[in-house]
């Protein structure tokens, strides 16, 4: 499974590729005053069915691929090019095209980049466990880009970063929670340490008892693979003094729900519960090989929520690093335990602001399904920042309110608080963090449960992981960064 994007400025390929939006074609630059009129012919065509999207038809003698960018309902026009170049790159692999150039010499620069994207996601398979591997077939992109050769081969380099990074998050993510341990998630914390240049740290269980993070040890006590805390650093030399941005990602290789024992069906899936860590892992990767100006932090809160003769009791009260008791009412809810962890460290860290990513309640996902990511913030200024990434980014967010009156819920019995509430339990999982989030900091949670990890093809995903997260991160650090 290959692709090669390359940036030209005139195209020699054995097709051609004409995306078009309902009847006016977009990007036809490179084509003859007769294909043109041809072109228009066949798009008449299309609109009363007698051509599919991604017919191919002969245009100036040459084969061309006609693919509508407009027909996914409730999505962006960049977010339909992502799904058009998606679609594209399925043909063209499908048909066994070896080159094919597509006609953007018109296109503005986030459109080529959102076509670059879906290319990259036709690519994405997760075929580690397969004995037969999908067959190897290199496709070559040629971008008739004609004056803009410059800027979209910049562009095209840094799309195939970033999508290197969501290909690595999804497939930790994928990844059965026995093959994918803690331990092992730090090899692969330390692997992008060095391939970066990232400083890294790395505590592990005895270090965590040692200094009081007793979150992560409630939490992954329980199992033989235990817990550990990843600090990755990143301090570029240019960048603005007073921003230091911290991501903390929740990382449960695996949630059973613990003593809270969740039921059998579809618990494979909590596989997927360290999404929050491996998005964060994918972010920051991209942002230090993209060089980007500004300080970011990356904490991966890494543990296996297990049942075993160590496993922590309902009822059961630690200290958290914060100073305050949490009575555990239910050990299913242990993410933000976990997190508590990652939340101290980043104001050790002395973070400005703080995104912490996790897989953390199933009303998340009642509420807002797959396509929504709901984010709570104490800051409107970063909530705005939020949801102008994620639109660049083609990720939908929702914001969603740190709503007091449902704080009582939270208080505990014996202890100063409990890890549930009675009522709305995305709020209340928020308010929870919320007392750990260090003092004067900007700080945002993205309950990403339902977005991470999709039961169904979707958009460019394949069924599982989706990556999130890993995008509008990079686009708000470089927002942050200024
Ligand atoms: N990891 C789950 C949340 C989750 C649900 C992730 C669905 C992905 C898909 C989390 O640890 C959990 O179990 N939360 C409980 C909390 C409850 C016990 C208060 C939940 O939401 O059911
Ligand atoms: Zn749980
Ligand atoms: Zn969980």
């Amino acid at each position: 499974m290959k692709i090669k994007i390359e940036i030209k400025e005139s195209g020699k390929a054995n097709a051609n590729t004409l995306l078009f939006v309902k009847k006016s074609i977009q990007f036809s630059a490179a084509l003859s005053k007769k294909a043109l009129t041809r072109a228009e012919t066949i798009l008449d065509g299309m609109e009363d069915g007698l051509f599919d999207d991604l017919d191919l038809l002969d245009l100036d003698d040459k084969p061309t691929i006609f693919v509508n960018a407009a027909k996914e309902r409730g999505l962006t026009s960049l977010d339909q090019l992502r799904t058009a170049g998606f679609r594209l790159g399925k043909r063209a692999r499908k048909k066994q095209m070896h080159c094919v150039s597509l006609m953007l010499a018109d296109a503005a620069p986030e459109q080529v980049k959102a076509i670059i994207h879906g290319l990259h996601y036709s690519e994405y398979v997760f075929d580690r466990y397969k004995t037969k591997k999908q067959k190897s077939f290199e496709v070559t992109y040629e971008i008739v880009a004609q004056d803009n050769v410059k800027e979209f081969s910049k562009l095209a380099k840094e799309v195939a970063i970033e999508q290197a990074s969501i290909t690595l998050t999804r497939d930790w993510i994928n990844t059965p929670g026995s093959d994918l341990t803690p331990v092992v998630f730090v090899a692969e914390a330390e692997k992008i340490a060095k391939e970066t240049g990232l400083k890294i740290k790395v505590r592990d269980f005895k270090a965590l008892q040692k200094e009081g993070f007793n979150g992560l040890v409630t939490v992954g006590k329980g199992s033989p693979s235990l817990p550990y805390l990843v600090t990755l650093e990143y301090k570029p030399t240019k960048a603005p003094k007073d921003v230091h941005l911290a991501l903390v990602g929740k990382g449960l290789t695996f949630d059973t729900g613990g003593m809270s024992l969740k039921p059998a069906s579809g618990m494979w899936e909590m596989c997927c519960d360290m999404s929050g860590a491996a998005a964060v892992l994918g972010a920051i990767r991209t942002i230090a090989l993209l060089k980007l100006p500004i300080r970011v932090s990356a904490v991966l809160c890494l543990a296996e929520n297990r049942i075993g003769s160590n496993a922590v009791l309902p009822g059961d009260i630690f200290t958290a690093k914060n100073g305050k008791t949490v009575m555990v009412d239910n050990t299913d809810a242990e993410g933000r335990l976990a997190l508590s962890d990652g939340l101290a460290e980043a104001g050790l860290l002395k973070a400005t602001h703080i995104i912490d990513l996790a897989t953390l309640t199933g009303a998340m996902v009642r509420a807002l399904g797959y396509a929504i990511t709901g984010f709570f913030s104490n800051d409107e200024n970063l909530s705005t920042q939020i949801l102008e990434s994620g639109t660049s980014a083609c990720e939908k967010f929702w914001p969603m309110p740190l709503e007091e009156e449902y704080a009582d819920g939270i208080k505990g019995k014996f202890a100063d608080l409990q890890n549930i509430g009675a009522d709305a339990g995305a709020i209340s999982a928020a308010l929870f963090l919320k007392e750990f989030v260090p003092e004067n900091t900007s700080w945002s949670h993205w309950d990403i449960a339902g977005t991470a990890f999709v039961t169904k093809e979707w958009k460019y995903t394949t069924y599982g992981a989706t990556g999130i997260g890993v995008q509008t991160l990079v686009e708000l650090a470089k927002k942050l960064g200024g």
